[in-house]
């Protein structure tokens, strides 16, 4: 397989966890003789600074036109005060949007060794494996009107949806739970906002063509408490943009480490491969940062973008049984136990285990 990938690296800790997980893509094409062609191109803060824009036209044009897009992070504080069109995150924002990317999955799953990591009880924890879809070009982030006056004394931001553009996502969701346990929660705020109203009647339409899917509502109030009680009861929850996008960074404590969130934008065309963390700053340039979550961002690109399944479930394995070895970037060493490794040493780890694993198994189909 010939194939064209569009690298974005952007900001912050995006530089070194896409270099990271280019390793990892390699020892996964290399074996099967696939051929995956690399093209890199400005985002967000680092646009700014090269180009004057967050989203170039040519970083736009290589998109549309590529098989995959693999993003790292976007967002620089140097930016904070900037008009909207000249901060980092627009560039995001933008080329989601350009690229109709409406389905923003966000897989978390507890890895076997670290039930212990994160702030909440192993025994709560343990077995969690849920996917969030999450819509990703409407609702709060792209509602109008929005705007701020000059003096600071008012503003406005719109969340708005139509039948269509929750019909899809949701479609989209109740095919993801059917391939899965079965099970999907739908997020809103239903006893407030109208758009819940009808977010929740059209996931009502859609499910009435999926009865082999058990649907639930619950509101997002709910939605949060229940993570961090029982995560466990979650296999697919289909939310609103700003909701998904609070709710996902709450799947991060609870899986131990935001760093180890991947996430696959997906609509009718190519795809967008990005890991849920952001830019962090101030881990930036001193090979700390967990590059799991961009490693297993290209796992789902393996798998959703370029259909190379066998790949990607290398992929995952290599993740875990590395993370089931004991290795720990910094955000996962517990107090006391262990000690770090490097960004670097991690996806190194974890690309030798790829390399033996899609060389020494036969693909399933
Ligand atoms: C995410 C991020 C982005 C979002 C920011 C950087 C615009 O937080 O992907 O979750 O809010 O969607
Ligand atoms: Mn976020």
């Amino acid at each position: 397989m010939n194939a064209r990938v569009v690298v974005l690296p952007g900001d912050g800790i995006g530089p070194e966890v896409v270099d990271a997980a280019l390793g990892v893509l390699a020892a996964a094409a290399e074996p099967g003789g696939h051929r995956i062609d690399l093209d890199r191109h400005a985002i967000g803060g680092a646009a700014i600074r090269q180009h004057g824009t967050p989203l170039p036209a040519d970083t736009l044009s290589a998109c549309r036109s590529a098989d995959a897009v693999l993003l790292g992070a976007v967002g620089d504080p140097a930016f904070d005060q900037a008009p909207r069109h000249l901060r980092p995150e627009r560039g995001l924002l933008d080329i989601r949007k350009a690229l109709g990317v409406y389905a923003n999955l966000r897989p978390a799953r507890l890895w076997p060794g670290l039930e212990s990591t994160g702030p909440l009880r192993a025994e709560r924890v343990e077995g969690t494996d849920l996917i969030f879809v999450r819509e990703l070009t409407g609702g709060l982030y792209f509602g109008e009107p929005r705007g701020i006056d000059a003096q600071f004394a008012s503003a406005v931001n719109t969340m708005a949806y139509s039948r269509l553009e929750v019909e899809r996502v949701a479609e989209h969701a109740f095919r993801l739970a059917a391939r899965r346990r079965r099970r999907l929660t739908s997020v809103d705020k239903a006893n407030v906002l109208e758009v819940s109203q009808l977010w929740r009647r059209v996931v009502e339409d859609v499910a009435a063509r999926h009865p082999d899917v058990v649907l639930d509502h619950m509101y997002v109030d709910a939605c949060a408490m229940a993570l961090a009680l029982d995560p466990r009861q979650f296999d697919v929850v289909l939310t609103e943009n700003l909701f998904g996008d609070i709710l996902s960074d709450e799947a991060g404590a609870i899986v131990g480490s935001l760093g180890l969130l991947p996430s696959a934008s997906l609509g009718d065309g190519v795809g967008l491969f990005e890991p849920v963390h952001g830019s962090a700053p101030t881990l930036a340039g001193r090979d700390v940062a967990n590059p799991i979550g961009m490693i297993l961002s290209v796992a789902m690109m393996l798998r959703h973008g370029l259909r190379l399944e066998h790949e990607a479930s290398a992929v995952e394995q290599a993740v875990a049984s590395t993370l089931a070895g004991g290795a720990r970037t910094a955000d996962l060493v517990e107090p006391g136990r262990g000690s770090a490794i490097g960004c670097r040493e991690m996806a190194r780890l974890i690309a030798d285990r790829v390399r033996v694993r899609v060389s020494s198994t036969v693909p399933s189909s």
